[in-house]
Order: structure tokens, then sequence, then C-alpha cells
């Protein structure tokens, strides 16, 4: 039981926050002291924050907390919009994004080998859906409670104006990365789209939610070619995709095929193919810079100045009688080491982290070539570029989860994969029913919201396919009352 003098110490405690609250109302939300508010109201040179090294923003909490409020919703099957139903795995979810990860979590915990996420990048435009989290100047300050904006120095002021252009977007993308971790398997693997406006913050945040020791590295896609009519004379051609995996240690990428061709047998050596290697290295100590003699001619060779023997003395005898070393018959000739193709650590070569063999336009050409009649959707993901990703990280039975499916390239993607490569991979494809304005190219299609365009996509590129896997079940979220 508490004593009489901790009882007296709290109710102390309780009236001088009261009175507080009496002098500065504007710092409270409610019956909370809201900290920003308070640090706004004093000036931030007037307050000692001892924060841990992280990304912070207005409301980071309040995101934290969307990420576990249950949702009151239920997926209920659409059987109108689903095909081969009873044949497939794959799923198309209507709904928000947010609360459908929560209730993919019931059944998916745990079980997708690769989340793709292609968010809006908060671009300010608009691209048929809305790419614009920007906050107006004065809503954002109210949301501050800034009062004494007349009085900011320049570095406040750089924050004040970041702020206005990042807070929403984070609040809205931080809870979503957050819900996808527990949907991984202990092998899975996160990949997510981003151009400039966002990548220094997502960055950031998915060290925090992945921890920066799963940082498995970023993509640089070549998307684009160089604009001529930059005034600045300076063209971005790329954007980034980040690969977060949910344990790095257990990641590994499949790598490409080596180009052998110039790998070749003509004295029928017992070890098979090899090519001329080169005897020297840039690095070594004086013990590798000893003469070599020429068993036939005598002639004696040394490495080039500044160059070191890329072996030690005692493997020349070894080499000469096995006939990895050939030695001229004539003066003036060097001799010739070979590298076995056997000798080679892997016959496969690392993924390289540029890709540039794929133009963002492909992606575009893709959808007029299954919509002759007019593109629904700007700048589609080139299917050969999520084919290319999901191939070297996924295996044949792999879920496959698209975060923001947009015109539901993944989906197209992972049918095309399936009938080339023979294989079972499922995807589950998520897109809220944004809604089309009336104006827009898609609406004067027949669309009237995203999700219409992505469930048409499906059954189009399907019935291209037209295996038993090329199926969908289209499930959209109600909610409970
Ligand atoms: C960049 S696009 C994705 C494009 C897609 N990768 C493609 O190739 O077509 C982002 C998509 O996310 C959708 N979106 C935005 N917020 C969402 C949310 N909260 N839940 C579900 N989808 C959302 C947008 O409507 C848009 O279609």
């Amino acid at each position: 039981m508490a004593n009489k003098a901790s009882l007296l110490k709290s109710y102390k405690k309780q009236k001088q926050f009261r009175e507080l609250k009496r002098i500065l109302p504007q710092v409270f939300d409610g019956e909370l002291l809201d900290i920003q508010k308070l640090k706004a109201f004093v000036g931030e040179d007037n307050f000692i924050d001892q924060a841990n090294y992280e990304l912070s923003w207005y409301d980071k909490k309040l995101a934290v907390e969307a990420a576990k409020e249950k949702c009151d919703g239920e997926l209920v099957f659409v059987k109108e919009k689903s095909v081969l139903s009873n044949q497939s795995e794959n799923l198309f979810i209507e709904g928000d994004n947010l609360d459908v990860l929560k209730l993919l979590k019931n059944d998916y915990q745990e079980k997708i080998k690769l989340i793709y996420i292609d968010p809006p990048y908060n671009t300010g435009k608009n691209f048929g859906y809305s790419d614009n989290y920007h906050l107006a100047s004065e809503d954002y300050l109210e949301y501050l409670n800034y009062s004494n904006i007349g009085r900011v120095d320049e570095l406040t002021q750089h924050k004040i104006e970041s702020g206005e252009i990042h807070t929403q977007w984070l609040n809205m993308i931080f809870p979503r990365l957050i819900l996808t971790k527990d949907l991984l398997t202990h092998k899975g693997v996160v990949l997510i789209s981003i151009d400039e406006s966002e990548k220094a913050n997502l960055q950031l945040m998915c060290n925090e939610i992945y921890g920066e020791e799963n940082f498995v590295g970023c993509f640089i896609w070549e998307n684009k070619s160089i604009s001529n009519d930059s005034t600045s004379l300076f063209s971005t051609v790329h954007e980034y995709i980040l690969i977060y995996a949910k344990d790095k240690t257990e990641l590994k990428f499949k790598g490409e095929e080596k180009d052998f061709s110039n790998y070749s047998n003509p004295d029928n050596d017992i070890n098979g193919d090899w090519v001329p290697d080169n005897p020297t290295a840039a690095s070594g100590n004086e013990n590798s810079r000893f003469p070599i003699i020429n068993p036939i001619t005598k002639e004696e060779y040394l490495p080039p100045n500044g160059r070191y023997w890329a072996f030690s003395k005692s493997r020349v005898e070894e080499w000469t009688q096995s006939g990895k070393i050939i030695f001229p018959g004539e003066t003036g000739k060097r001799f010739l080491l070979k590298k076995y193709r056997k000798e080679l650590k892997s016959e496969r070569k690392a993924f390289s982290s540029i890709i540039s063999d794929i133009p963002g336009m492909k992606g575009t050409k893709e959808l007029k070539e299954l919509y002759p009649e007019g593109i629904p959707f700007k700048h589609p993901k080139p299917t050969d570029l999520l084919i290319k990703l999901f191939d070297q990280l996924t295996e044949n039975e792999d879920f496959v989860l698209d975060v923001f499916a947009g015109s539901a390239s993944t989906a197209h993607a992972i049918y095309k994969m399936n009938k080339n490569a023979g294989s079972n991979r499922k995807f589950i494809c998520i897109q809220n029913n944004e809604e089309l304005a009336v104006n827009s190219p898609a609406y004067k299609l027949g669309y009237s919201s995203i999700n219409d365009i992505a469930i048409d996509r499906i059954q189009r590129a399907g019935k291209l396919q037209s295996a038993s896997n090329s199926g969908v079940n289209y499930f959209k979220i109600e909610c409970l009352k």
C-alpha cells in the first residue's frame, strides 16, 4: 500500500501538472502534454533533448500506434471479379493496405518470401493516383502550434519547409512498413522502389524497422535516357530499389550466368577448358618478385616494375610439371599461365546493383499491347524488371506480396514467370479503390477506380497465359458492424 509521503508526492505532482495546463493550454493535446508543441513553444534552443539516433517527425508515435491498432474489418470474397478461383492461390485485395496488411497476418504470418513495395513517391504530382503528400504551410504550422514563425532562424526554417513536404508521407508509409515484417519468411526480403523525393528518409526508416544490419543494398535502376533540354544540364536517369532482408545472413541471390565462350582446351589438357591468366598482381611483397627461369631457353622472367607474381615461388615447379604453366621454346616470348574453368569459385557471376537494360518505357509499351484501346495507367513498372528481381530472390512455390499494386504489374510478371519457367509462384496484390478523376484518360476508358484497372489487367494477362495457375481470388475489405 502507498504510504502517506508517496501519496502526498503524487498529489503535488498532479497539482503542478494541472497548473501547467492552466498556464500553457497550447502545449496540451486534450489531457496529454505534447512534447513537440512544448518544444515549439519554448524554442529548440531552450530544450535539452537527448534523443537516440533516429529520424523523427511530427506524429511519429501516432504512426507507430496506427500499426498496432486492430483492424475492425474483414476480407470478403467477391466471386464475380474472381477467375478460376478454385484452382488458384493468387489473391487480389481491394482496400487500404494498412488494414489489409493487418488482416493478412492471420493467414500469412511468415509465409511471404518477397514483398514488393512501389508506393507513391511523394513527387507532389498526380499520376491518376495522388502522389502529393505535401502539407500546406498553415496546416503544418498549426500542427506544430508554431506561433513565432516570424522569428525563426534559417536552420529552423529549413526544418519547417522539409516537414511540410515529408511529414504526411512518413506517417503514411511508416506503419505499413512495420506491418510487412511479420509477414516475411525467415529468408524473406523486401524490395522498395523509390526516387530522390523520399530515398533518404526511406532508408533511415527501414534501418529502424528491419535493422541496419539487414540492409542488403540498393539497386540503381536506369529507367530513363538523358534529357537534353534540362536547363541545368543535369539529368537524373535512375530510380532506386532498396533491398532489406528479414535476416541478411539467410539471403542469397542466384547470380547470373557467366560467359564461358572464351574458354577452350586446344592442347587437350586433362584439367579441361582454360583461358590465359594474368600471372602478375598489383600488390605483393619482395618475396613475390623472384626470377622465373624458362627450363627450355634459360630466359629469366621478372614481373614488370610495380607488379608482383600472383603466386608463390613454390608453385612454379609444380605448375610447370602439371602443364598449368607453359614455357615458350624461343626467347623474347612470355610464358603462359592457364586459368581452368574448374578452378572458378562459382560458375555464376554476382548480380549487379545497377540495372540498365530495362527502360521504364517498356512498362507502358506492355500496357499498350494489352490495351490497344488506350493506356489506363501511367508509368507501370516493366514486368521484365520485376521478373529479373523475383527470379533472383524467389523459388518455385513462393508467395510474392505487392503492397501498392497500381496496375498489377506484379501479378502480370508472376503469370509470365510461371508460364516461361513452369513455376508455381503466387501473388497477393493490394490496391485501394482510389477513385479516378472524371477527366482522366482511364475514366474515359470506362474505369472508375485504380483497383478496376488492376483486376482488369490481371484478367487480361491471365487469359494470355492460359495456364492453370493464372487465376485469381478477389477479396475486398468490409467493415464489421
Ligand atoms: C506507384 S503506384 C504502383 C504502380 C505499380 N507498381 C504498377 O506497376 O502499376 C502506387 C499505387 O499505390 C496505390 N495506393 C496508394 N495508397 C494506397 C493504400 N493506402 N492502400 C492501397 N493502395 C494504395 C495508388 O493508388 C497507386 O495505384
